[in-house]
């Protein structure tokens, strides 16, 4: 099977962050054809359009970074019933410059990680009206809320409980078709 490079984000800055956790489980529990590398966002300056003839560095990375993958996968938390500012604020950097939207036919799928019983559903919510904007084709189903509970996960990643862990991989699995779908009618640009 053809093998898929996957670059994801981590909407959370926290050194404690539970989705950074959820995103190692993922990277731990990815079929053989996935390739998952993180593409950071922590560095980024706020996006300015004044900058827009002069990305600086770390935006010239992202939209590197994303160029270079098959398909972007979104590990969010959810602040405030919708998504962390610097989560939007990575979207906005890869979107511009005006023409050159990094995300445009780009295969995106999203998840989180929540104490909360709704598992970052109404976050992922805004997360998927914004890659639309973005032109993005987008995984709707299957939809994954994570609810985290104490002991879910270990700090590595792994996962304690068998179901979870089947639905994640199941999750994994489905994305890496959806993007071999995608690939099919939506051919990378050849430079
Ligand atoms: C939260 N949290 C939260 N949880 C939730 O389920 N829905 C929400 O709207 C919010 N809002 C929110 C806003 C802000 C500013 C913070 C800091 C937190 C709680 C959140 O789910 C919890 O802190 C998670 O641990 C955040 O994810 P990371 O940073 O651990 O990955």
């Amino acid at each position: 099977m053809t093998q898929h490079k996957v670059g994801y984000f981590v909407g959370s800055l926290s050194s404690q962050s539970i989705n950074r956790t959820l995103s190692k489980s993922l990277v731990r529990l990815a079929p053989s054809s996935m390739h998952l590398t993180e593409i950071p966002i922590g560095d980024l300056p706020l996006y300015n359009r004044d900058l827009d003839d002069s990305y600086p560095a770390p935006a010239l990375a992202l939209k590197d970074a994303i160029a270079g993958v098959d398909a972007v996968l979104f590990v969010t938390p959810e602040y405030n019933r919708s998504i962390p500012g610097a989560l939007k604020n990575a979207i906005d950097w890869a979107s511009r410059p005006w023409g050159q939207n990094s995300l445009a036919r780009k295969p995106t799928a999203t998840i989180g990680a929540s104490p909360g019983a709704i598992g970052t559903a109404v976050g992922q919510q805004h997360l998927k009206s914004i890659l639309a904007f973005c032109n993005s084709p987008l995984m709707n189903a299957i939809e994954a809320y994570i609810q985290f509970k104490p002991g879910l996960f270990t700090d590595e990643g792994e996962v304690t409980d068998p179901s979870t862990e089947q639905f994640l991989r199941e999750y994994l699995e489905e994305f890496n078709q959806f993007i071999a779908r995608v690939l099919q009618v939506l051919p990378p640009d050849e430079d």
